[in-house]
């Protein structure tokens, strides 16, 4: 199959591209589109035949559920049942936003959709394209990120063409996205709220509207055995090809260990990339012999960090490097989202730098 590129204008969605692909999705195709959060891969949410093509375009499980993208607040009420006060008050402070929230589905929703499960996953985006696609869509997309399963989500649609040129209908190409990561993912069907995946609207912001909020323990805790309740959190997502190890410490320590360990990959012969911040980017392009050192911006600044990060990732594949170092991020606020991301690209293999590389 030939897969369609069509250029969104920079001041607002082509009127024409959108109808195209909002056509191609009635009819069971797929559509990439950009969100706020990372590029999705779009088909009709209430179409079973859909939700298989989406699993086979991305050679993902089947148990794996989708979410479901809508457009208008109303439209929530044919596919959840029933919706908590919570969700309405998450509604009103971040939607349309990058958060999605766990629901008890209606029969309207085919199982094929949620991965067999009773529950679904309900998101209301705000990038501009991803709306007005939804709406030509019929209402309800079925999006998971639009990579081949196991690569990092797409930021750019360069990497979506890289991963499912041939395989889906058509590209909608808004230029970069602006978080970088995935939605937050907030599970309202329990007791008590619970965070499955951590994302741009973080803990704080969810329990400013709801009060304490829970967060699933196998995302605080790696060794962790339980399994994840969010069930694509199971996979070891986000893997770049190289070995990436994660060092955290003191800048200095962290410098001095990174450049140590580089330099003896270099003489095993390995291809180094290192994942730097601003502030420490000179001494590892002094000192390391890496051959490659990228920056995710300032360590201060979480939004320009979790942009970048698969970014960088995939960089770092095209460019055939073997082996990671990462610095650590800290891990307040948004930065817990970035560090969960980053902890699975390494496979959780993070070290405490002592400085003088061992
Ligand atoms: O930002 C995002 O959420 C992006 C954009 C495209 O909207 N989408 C995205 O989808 O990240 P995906 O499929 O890559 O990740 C969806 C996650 C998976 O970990 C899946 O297991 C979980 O949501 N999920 C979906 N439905 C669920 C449900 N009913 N119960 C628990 N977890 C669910
Ligand atoms: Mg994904």
């Amino acid at each position: 199959m030939e897969t369609i590129l069509i250029q969104m204008e920079e001041n607002g969605p082509d009127r024409d591209g959108i109808a195209r692909a909002g056509e191609i999705i009635r009819r069971g195709g797929l559509v990439a589109f950009p969100t706020e959060t990372v590029y999705g891969l779009g088909g009709d949410a209430l179409n079973p035949a859909s939700s298989r093509k989406i699993y086979a375009a991305k050679g993902r499980p089947s148990d794996n559920p989708l979410i479901v993208h809508i457009c208008r607040w109303r439209d929530i009420y044919r596919i959840a049942q029933p919706v908590p006060e919570a969700a309405k008050k998450l509604a009103d402070a971040f939607w349309p936003g990058p958060l999605t929230m766990i629901l008890h589905k209606t029969a309207l929703v085919p199982k094929e959709t949620t991965g067999g499960l009773d529950t679904v996953a309900v998101r209301y985006p705000m990038d501009g394209t991803a709306l007005a696609l939804i709406d030509a869509a019929g209402g309800f997309v079925a999006a998971p990120s639009a990579n081949a399963s196991g690569r990092p989500s797409p930021t750019l649609a360069r990497y979506v063409r890289e991963d499912l040129d041939g395989r889906i209908d058509m590209i909608l190409d808004g230029g970069e996205v602006g978080i970088g990561l995935e939605s937050t993912i907030v599970d309202l069907t329990e007791e008590k709220p619970m965070i499955l995946r951590p994302g741009y609207v973080t803990k704080e912001m969810l329990e400013s509207v709801l009060g304490p909020v829970e967060t699933d323990r196998t995302i605080l805790d790696a060794d962790c055995k339980l399994p994840p309740r969010a069930p694509g959190m199971r996979y070891r997502h986000y893997a770049p090809k190289g070995e990436l190890t994660i060092l955290e410490g003191e800048p200095e320590a962290v410098a001095e260990t990174v450049c140590a360990r580089s330099r003896r990959a270099k003489e095993r012969g390995e291809k180094v990339g290192i994942i730097a911040a601003d502030e420490l980017l000179s001494r590892y392009r002094a000192d390391s012999r890496a051959d490659s050192v990228k920056s995710v911006g300032s360590r201060t600044d979480e939004e320009a960090v979790g942009r970048s990060l698969y970014r960088i990732l995939r960089e770092f594949d095209d460019e055939g490097i073997t082996v990671i170092f990462s610095e650590s991020f800290p891990e307040g606020g948004f930065g817990q989202a970035i560090m969960n991301r980053l902890l699975k690209a390494a496979g959780h293999r993070i070290e405490k730098a002592e400085g003088e590389g061992k």
